[in-house]
């Protein structure tokens, strides 16, 4: 590859870059994410390339592996160019009907459409998906166009004009002030401004400055980071190098959590490439400008994505947060002002200095701007990434993009935020989602972790399994998230087995005002959210636990029974067989009954009863009937 010297080599470059690609020629892009990988894409991939040299297309079409779209949950996703026909769940037994039918006839598969949850309608393309249509995909949308391992597929799209701006037309002041002026804010947790940030690093005294990519997503169950990283490294990577220029700082970091190989490895890709190009090294784009990236693989705690503790990794550290009255922007790693910033706050750089501030501010509410990627799991139709303007509503989030709730269950309460967060309930389904609305409620933005919830969710369940999380993540190194953690999980342990005590609410009260305001670090600081937040939405649930020993979301194994139904049980022997302790009495011609005493509430039963059944019942609050006498529980079969 040769390193270019100037803006106008770049431009040159992608001019031939294009020169060299017909736009009508057929391309089949397949995603290459973690999570079409745990699907079985690379089988898909293989049989699609056999398929083309099998039915003599080879040079014809194109086969492009690509990263996330984010219908994970549909994969293997894949999508044919030019016309952006969209199949899911493909398998590799499709591979061979979808290029004869699709590259050769022009036909659209119809087996391997999207299928509205709703209306039972297929759609065909990007632009008719329920799912697709209604985000924003600033940042998402290029993931299924591009070869994460080719620069010059990123280059092609525009790719590292924005660092050619900066570097050619505008001061690394001027640099800022438009990050400044587009109120980007960080999407890793605060929302804190970047501008702002950047603006302190890079006036703290010191010669040396670094600039980081926090990439550790510890949330569990959101990924856009790791999708970003995977899909489009080169956008990062862009930013990170804007952002040093405006800094002025000449070496970077790239926190990236243990657990994401794929990133890890597109990432080490990226920068060789970025390097052979000449976007990173010395006299960048013929600059002035100098400055290296390095990788740094995190071990996999979640305390370690606070930036604190992510620094004192970096330095070689146990990654244990430390108090702040220094911020790290001024003193960071090895006491150097250093500059954090999360994936996808980076990711937004180029696009804010290719288009400018206005346009971004254009996009979103008053107080946060552009778009924001969400990670939409729980009970919700179509779960994945949705990256949608900031100020969308819940509901249209959950209920346009995510296709609802499914079996057509009620919809309960939303957590926002990941651990950190709250939950929210259904009476503010309308609120317009970003950074501000959303603390209004006790919940938070976080990272982007949006769990969906129906009716049968136990809300004292939930805060339960946060704090155990959180407690477990604790690092142990100020005392009252150590130890407030630890009591307030014990309360809530307690109160779901049916041995919560008069004043245990007011007590999980009191003690999250304590952790909140007197840990050391955000962990401490955030983790009562939950347990806040659904005291005051759900406080009948907690009372109902409390003082009926009831949990009314039939979820809290020590509060539940289960019954089969004289009326209904055929004494067909599937649960009497299936039970792994043996609690089920009756026989081919007796109709079962559970014998509470053995029984340990596993819900087996409940499982594996034939739906046209349907004997088994959950209890919560009442006591258990009676089985029918011997005589009564024989079936007589056949006879009249
Ligand atoms: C316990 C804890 C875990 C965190 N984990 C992450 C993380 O995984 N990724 C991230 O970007 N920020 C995380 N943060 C937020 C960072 O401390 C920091 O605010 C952020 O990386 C700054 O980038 P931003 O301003 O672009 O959001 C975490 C914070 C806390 C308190
Ligand atoms: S990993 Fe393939 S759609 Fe997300």
């Amino acid at each position: 590859m040769p390193k270019l010297n100037s803006p106008a080599e770049l431009e040159e470059l992608r001019q031939d870059i294009l020169s060299r690609r017909e736009p009508n020629k057929p391309c089949i892009a397949i995603c290459a994410g973690t999570g079409c990988r745990a699907l079985g894409c690379d089988r898909v991939i293989a049989t699609f390339k056999e398929e083309v040299r099998k039915q003599g297309l080879v040079g014809k079409v194109d086969i492009k592996e690509t990263g996330c779209p984010g219908f994970c949950e549909k994969g293997t996703v894949v999508v044919i160019y030019p016309q952006g026909i969209c199949y899911f769940q493909v398998k590799p037994e499709d591979a061979a009907e979808v290029v004869s039918q699709t590259i050769v006839a022009h036909k659209v598969v119809d087996h391997l459409l999207y299928i509205d949850p709703i209306t039972n309608e297929k759609a065909a393309y990007e632009k008719d998906i329920p799912f697709y249509k209604n985000q924003m995909r600033l940042l998402l949308g290029n993931n299924s166009k591009l070869d994460p391992r080719s620069i010059d597929d990123y280059i092609a799209l525009g790719g590292y004009s924005a660092l050619a701006k900066a570097l050619s037309q505008m001061t690394s002041e001027q640099v800022l002030e438009e990050v400044d002026k587009a109120k980007l804010r960080g999407r890793g947790g605060g929302g804190f401004p970047a501008g702002r940030k950047w603006k302190t690093t890079r006036n703290a005294p010191g010669e040396i400055k670094y600039v980081i990519v926090n990439c550790d997503e510890g949330d569990p169950g959101a990924f856009m980071d790791r999708a970003i990283m995977e899909g489009n490294p080169h956008s990062v990577l862009e930013g990170l190098i804007i952002g040093a220029y405006a800094i002025g700082s000449c070496e970077g970091f790239i926190y990236v959590r243990e657990e994401y190989p794929l990133a890890v490895e597109n990432l080490n890709i990226a920068i060789k490439q970025a390097e052979d190009y000449g976007f990173l090294g010395e006299n960048i784009l013929g600059s002035d400008f100098n400055f290296t990236v390095s990788i740094y693989r995190g071990a996999g705690a979640f305390v370690s994505g606070e930036s604190s503790a992510l620094m004192t990794a970096i330095e070689g550290k146990v990654g244990e947060p430390r108090s702040k009255y220094i911020h790290t922007s001024e003193k960071g790693i090895w006491d150097r002002p250093s500059n954090l910033n999360n994936v996808e706050t980076w990711a937004n750089v180029p696009p804010i200095i290719n288009n400018g501030a206005d346009w971004f501010t254009s996009i979103g509410t008053e107080g946060s701007k552009g778009t924001k990627i969400f990670s939409l799991v729980g009970k919700v139709n179509n779960t994945g990434l949705v990256e949608v303007p900031m100020g969308m509503t819940l509901r249209d989030i959950i209920y346009k993009i995510g296709g609802g709730i499914p079996e057509g269950k009620k919809f309960k309460a939303v957590q926002t935020g990941g651990p950190s967060g709250g939950v929210i309930p259904e009476q503010f389904l309308d609120t317009l989602v970003d950074y501000d609305e959303l603390i209004k409620l006790g919940s938070m933005m976080g990272s982007g972790g949006m769990i969906v919830m129906d009716e049968d969710t136990c809300m004292v369940d939930i805060a339960r399994y946060f704090i155990d999380f959180l407690n477990d993540e604790s690092c142990g190194k100020c005392a009252p998230c150590r130890e407030g953690l630890k009591q307030m999980l014990k309360i809530l342990n307690r109160i779901t087995q049916g041995e919560g005590k008069e004043g245990d609410i007011e007590l999980l009260e009191e003690l999250s005002r304590i952790v909140a305001d007197s840990s050391l670090c955000a962990l401490g600081g955030t983790a009562p959210n939950s347990v806040l937040t659904t005291i005051k939405y759900f406080r009948d649930e907690y009372e109902a636990h409390i003082k009926e020993k009831r949990c009314p979301a039939k979820v809290c194994r020590s509060l539940l029974s289960y019954y089969i139904d004289p009326e209904k049980c055929q004494a067909c022997l599937i649960c009497l067989r299936n039970c792994p302790v043996g609690a089920i009495n009756g026989g081919k011609n007796l109709i079962h009954y559970i014998d509470q005493e053995k029984c340990t509430r596993c819900g087996t039963c409940m499982e594996v009863c034939p739906s046209r059944f349907n004997a088994v019942e959950k209890i919560a609050g009442q006591a258990v009937p009676e089985p029918p006498l011997q005589e009564a529980r024989v079936i007589h079969r056949g006879k009249s």
